[in-house]
């Protein structure tokens, strides 16, 4: 952290000292008191670069034990920019902002899990150092960001003046697709009055519930899926350093159902770790509630060639034992037709009925009736696939 210069002091705030412990704390002196210790400074410079080196490492060493206790999402989440996997055009534009002291406003939008927020902690870090916390505002969907938290909470924050020589703060806003169109109104003139000595940067999954107003304000980054290698390097990673005895075709099936996500992947991992000695596929789709594919793939070779009643059971009882729900079996289905050598027409036919009866089961259909009526697609698509043929 680069210490502050009396010119960017702000006058009603106390100045920060060292603690001892790596932290920042808040202690305030008189003038003469302050002109005295400046003319030892120089004196003390050697000794005190050796204390600031200690107060660091031993702030390190505190984060470190801190994070053990923690889900192995926040444990591994990345410190520095470089360390955010994919997203290489994002980050190195934003350290060029940095390098050059002219950051934007940014609006970070995209999937869940896929680092916009250990991307901006990360951005909070590289410009204030491990007590980074001091000099942002975060707010997520949790904080109440009423019209009243906007005018209030923010100005308050982005008016005091700035301690840093970085010039500004930065104001996180967090899952921002959550907040109420009024709430948004408000934040545009916020913004703009602001900018001198805040930056915003805004986080959400759903860009097109952010006002355009807001949106032509910042610079914008989409955050796509993570690519299943980027996911699978950091699985190794956390393997290794936590001795997880994972086979490959767990690995696998990991890497399929966290679909780009990060921290999925992560979570299944940690609990399947937790729930097994060996993580293998069957481990990873019990853990997380998911039909396994050679059971979907029973139910779909059933519902094409058995009889309607045999099919029914069997579907009916494999749902109970395994306790799926017909939603996640529509799912898998769908995903296994992609292998299925079908007409054109049948294959339309039952795209179109899978979709319908997951569109009707979302909106509270009776499972029991969904199921009957996808048989009977299936059975009509299998009709009119012979008479293709
Ligand atoms: N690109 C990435 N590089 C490294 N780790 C990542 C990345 N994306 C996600 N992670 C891991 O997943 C966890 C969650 O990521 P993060 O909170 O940044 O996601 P997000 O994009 O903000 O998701 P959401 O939209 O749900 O808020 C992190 O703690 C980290 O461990
Ligand atoms: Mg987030």
């Amino acid at each position: 952290m680069s210490s502050p210069t009396p010119m960017d002091v702000d006058v009603d705030e106390p100045l920060p000292v060292s603690n001892g412990n790596g932290s920042a704390t808040t202690n305030p002196k008189p003038a003469n008191a302050m002109a005295a210790s400046m003319a030892n400074a120089s004196a003390k410079g050697k000794g005190k670069a050796d204390h600031e080196a200690q107060n660091r490492q031993a702030a390190e060493i505190k984060a470190a034990n801190e994070r053990e206790g923690l889900p192995w999402v926040e444990k591994y989440r990345p410190v520095s920019l470089d360390d955010v996997v994919s997203h290489k055009d994002t980050t190195t534009t934003i350290e060029k902002f940095i390098e050059a002291g002219r950051l934007p406003h940014l609006l970070l939008y995209g999937p869940p899990g896929t680092g916009k927020t250990s991307t901006v902690l990360a951005l909070a870090r590289r410009l204030y150092g491990p007590p980074y916390r001091k000099h942002i505002l975060e707010l997520n969907a949790s904080d109440d960001r009423g019209i009243d938290v906007v005018r209030e909470q923010i100005k308050n924050f982005a008016m005091t003046k700035v301690l840093f020589s970085k010039g500004f703060k930065l104001v996180i806003l967090d899952e921002a697709d959550m907040m109420t169109q009024a709430a948004q109104s408000a934040l545009r003139r916020v913004i703009e009055t602001h900018t001198k000595n805040v930056r915003f940067c805004i986080l959400c999954n759903y860009v097109n519930k952010i006002t355009p107003a807001i949106q032509s304000r910042c610079t914008r980054f989409r955050f796509s899926p993570l690519p299943e290698s980027e996911v699978q390097r950091k699985v190794d990673e956390v393997v290794e350093k936590e001795g997880v005895n994972i086979t490959d075709d767990g690995k696998e099936a990991l890497l399929k159902l966290s679909r780009g996500d990060m921290r999925r992947a992560l979570n299944v991992l940690q609990a399947c770790h937790a729930a097994y000695e060996v993580v293998d596929e069957t481990a990873v789709y019990n853990c997380t509630g998911n039909p396994h594919p050679k059971d979907i793939e029973r139910v779909v070779q059933s519902m094409m060639s058995d009889e309607f009643g045999t099919s029914y059971s069997l579907i009916t009882s494999l749902k109970i034992d395994k306790g799926l729900a017909l939603q996640d079996l529509i799912a898998g289905a769908y995903e296994f037709l992609d292998t299925v050598e079908l007409p054109k027409q049948s294959r339309i036919y039952l795209l179109d009925h899978l979709g319908s009866t997951e569109h009707r089961l979302s909106v509270g259909g009776s499972e029991k009736m969904q199921l009957t009526a996808l048989l009977g697609a299936f059975k009509l698509a299998v009709e009119l696939s012979q008479k293709k043929v």
